[in-house]
């Protein structure tokens, strides 16, 4: 308890914990400079066993908690996760905790977007993180006011974002507002990558999309455009009080797991209750946007474009 004490308005972590480095395929480079895959997860075991722990209680996202799973399937390490990501991607779980604060900020940079748009009559774009799923930009586009939302779950076409853009000049509205999630992509075509990361749990860095839309888009329509990438704003600061409570709410429920020796399990929120779920279950696949889901219709019926 004494070691978290104060850090509830803290973000980030606490533990120094990294987004790289699967222990069953650790990546790194050799003298020559190239990348080389080794299995490390006998040393983790080693580890382990020196520092003589009960379990382990697994905070994060889709990768650490898939690590979490082979831990135990394969040495029989006990094992309790907390779902932790940004990206709110994590299956059995309502949410996970950070996505709120992530949300907030991506709210408030659209807030602070629209004063230049509407000003200057201008499409500004804005590019949020998310990795393979569209919830930031989809929370955040409902809540801030976005024209059009562009997701990973539905592929977009160039000229469907220009006819939006259009229809409000057409209207006299002569700005928009774009959000744009890290994964989307066009019809047809892939995600953009910063980085090709070899060692990262997610294969590397999205980015770039916001930036390629705009100039296509601001070429057919001729309208000034603005790109702003919110990066890593996203994932720092201090926490909304629901992530503040949601993070407590898991921390003991895992604790109590641990207590209680339901190993295996996952904290999770369902029906706005907190519940223990199998880790199996959460880690099977990426919880993405449903493209015909209550989210997308509500968005459409209030005339938000997906560019599709
Ligand atoms: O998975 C969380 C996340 O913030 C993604 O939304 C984003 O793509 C990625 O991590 C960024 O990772 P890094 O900080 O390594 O660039």
């Amino acid at each position: 308890m004494e070691d978290v004490k104060g850090i509830l308005q803290r973000g980030g972590t606490i533990l120094g914990t990294s987004n790289r480095g699967n222990p069953f395929e650790f990546k790194s480079r050799n003298d020559r400079g190239e990348i080389e895959v080794r299995d490390r997860s006998a040393e983790l075991l080693e580890n382990y066993r020196r520092l003589r722990l009960d379990g382990l209680i697994v905070v994060g996202g889709d990768g650490s908690l898939k690590i979490a799973d082979r831990l135990m399937r394969e040495y029989g390490i006990p094992v309790v996760g907390v779902p932790k990501t940004i990206d709110n991607d994590i299956s059995a779980t309502e949410y996970t905790f950070g996505f709120d604060t992530a949300v907030c900020t991506a709210t408030e940079a659209l807030d602070k977007l629209h004063t230049t748009a509407e000003s200057h009559h201008r499409a500004m774009y804005l590019e949020v993180m998310g990795r393979n799923a569209g919830w930031i930009a989809i929370h955040a586009g409902l809540a801030g006011g976005a024209d059009v939302i562009l997701i990973p779950e539905i592929p977009f076409r160039f000229e469907k974002v220009c006819e939006k853009i259009e229809e409000r000049v057409a209207m006299g509205r002569n700005f928009s507002i774009v959000i744009v999630a890290e994964g989307a992509k066009p019809a047809g075509g892939t995600e953009i990558w910063k980085e090709r990361a070899e060692d990262s749990l997610g294969g590397g860095r999205l980015g770039g999309i916001a930036e390629f839309v705009c100039s296509e888009v601001a070429r057919i329509t001729r309208q000034e455009s603005r790109v702003t990438v919110l990066g890593h704003l996203q994932r720092g600061g201090s926490p909304t009080p629901f992530d503040r409570a949601l993070a407590t709410r898991f921390g003991s429920t895992a604790a109590h797991l641990v207590a209680e020796k339901r190993f295996g399990t996952m904290a999770a929120l369902q029906c706005n209750e907190i519940a223990a779920v199998p880790l199996a279950k959460a880690v099977g696949n990426v919880k993405t946007v449903p493209p015909d889901g209550e989210l997308v219709r509500i968005a459409r019926s209030i005339g938000i474009a997906f560019g599709d």
